[in-house]
């Protein structure tokens, strides 16, 4: 068996066709034609909804990194300002608070989602004001291996404290909570087209903004916050974030296979649920209401077992994997564990670490089939 991965790349033939257009065209910088095509098309994906289409606006991106980072910026985050960030999740989330030379204040997990739990979101938001005198200037959730968070519950807290809240949707690209799709509750939303991901542009990153007005303003702190003279002129200091057009080429050809892409991990995941239900101990993460749809970007295992943990057993088990050529990965090691964020705030409830212990990512991506996820299951079961 080849060398089974988390998430490949996957393309659907059409991307050399957008690109080859950018090369005839000479649109290769960044910003063209595939660009707004590009964006055309997420928005056209994020607006649908059971209930009534929305109308959010897209920004691409050179990452999602620079989304997030940029949502800040709108938010006017700042020196001195703290921002609540979920803590069981990739560095991504966090570090652009700290470009702006802000403070993070990490909040825990809920255990069924693996994401922020609203009740530990509204303490921390108590506890912040009554150390600091200040609200926090922002909340960024986010949906872990693409599971849906609580988003009700933290927009209700959110409204009521009168803070704005950004989704880090990058892995939860396509997953839908009450019919509508993630990253398009708060008042902006990352997406994340890294190579690993649901749809890759090869590396690259959009933000949904909530109007034309506020998409405006991105796309000028996107490119160098130039003003409008006939001269170069600088009143803010602005980034190089925006996305060439020659990797919105390739976000067009993937998003014409974005549903299939979706519902390929889907199928995967509900493998690994019928194939792996007897092993004892073994759970597969599953979303806990029906009205909370996963993309299931990586499907998730943890051991309830204390044979297979980070201190004892977890990792010689995920070596046994790997020589038997399958990649799998533990999950995030929360923030608030981080060396690099010692010093920040932190609200825990213990669940990210319990999860962080026992809990690993298995191949979920366009290139695992039938054949890969029998090889997977009988390779997971002899090497307990
Ligand atoms: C939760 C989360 N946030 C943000 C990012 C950043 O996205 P990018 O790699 O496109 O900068 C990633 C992935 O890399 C991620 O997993």
């Amino acid at each position: 068996m080849d060398r089974i991965y988390l998430c490949l790349a996957h393309m659907s033939g059409k991307e050399q066709q957008y690109i080859q257009e950018a090369f005839d065209t000479n649109w290769v910088v960044p910003l063209g034609p595939n660009v707004n095509a590009f964006e055309d098309d997420l928005a056209a994906f994020v607006n649908r909804n059971e209930q009534k289409p929305l109308s959010k606006e897209i920004v691409a991106l050179s990452a999602g990194t620079a989304a997030v980072h940029l949502a800040l910026v709108m938010l006017g985050v700042g020196q001195g300002d703290e921002v609540i960030c979920q803590s069981f999740t990739f560095a991504a989330s966090a570090n652009p608070i700290v470009y702006q030379g802000a403070t993070p204040v990490f909040v825990d997990s809920e255990k069924d989602t693996y994401n922020m739990d609203p009740q530990l979101l509204e303490d921390a938001i108590k506890d912040r004001i009554a150390k600091t005198g200040k609200k926090p200037k922002a909340i960024i959730p986010v949906y872990l291996y693409g599971m849906p968070a609580r988003i009700d519950e933290m927009m209700e807290v959110a409204q009521r404290y009168g803070i704005p809240v950004l989704e880090d949707a990058a892995e939860g690209f396509g997953s839908c909570y009450k019919g509508q799709v993630c990253g398009t509750f708060g008042e902006y939303g990352v997406m994340s087209f890294n190579g690993n991901k649901m749809i890759t542009t090869s590396g690259g990153g959009a933000l949904i903004c909530p109007d034309v007005e506020a998409k405006k303003r991105v796309m000028f702190y996107a490119t160098q916050a130039r003003e409008p003279y006939p001269y170069y002129q600088h009143e803010q200091i602005g980034y190089n974030y925006r996305m060439s057009n020659i990797c919105a080429g390739i976000g067009r050809g993937q998003m014409t296979v974005a549903d299939e892409h979706v519902k390929h991990h889907q199928w995967v995941h509900e493998q690994y649920v019928q194939r792996l239900s007897d092993v004892d101990g073994l759970v597969v993460h599953c979303a806990p209401e029906a009205y909370m749809q996963s993309n299931y970007w990586l499907s998730t295992i943890r051991f309830e077992d204390n044979k297979h943990t980070i201190t004892d057993g977890l990792l010689p088990f995920v070596e046994r994997l790997n020589e038997a050529n399958i990649e799998t990965r533990p999950l995030w090691k929360p923030m608030h564990m981080q060396p690099v964020y010692k010093d920040a705030p932190a609200y825990t409830n213990g669940v990210s670490e319990w999860l962080f212990q026992r809990g690993l990512c298995l191949p979920s991506g366009p290139c695992v089939g039938e054949a890969e996820i029998d090889y997977i299951v009988n390779k997971i079961k002899e090497n307990l």
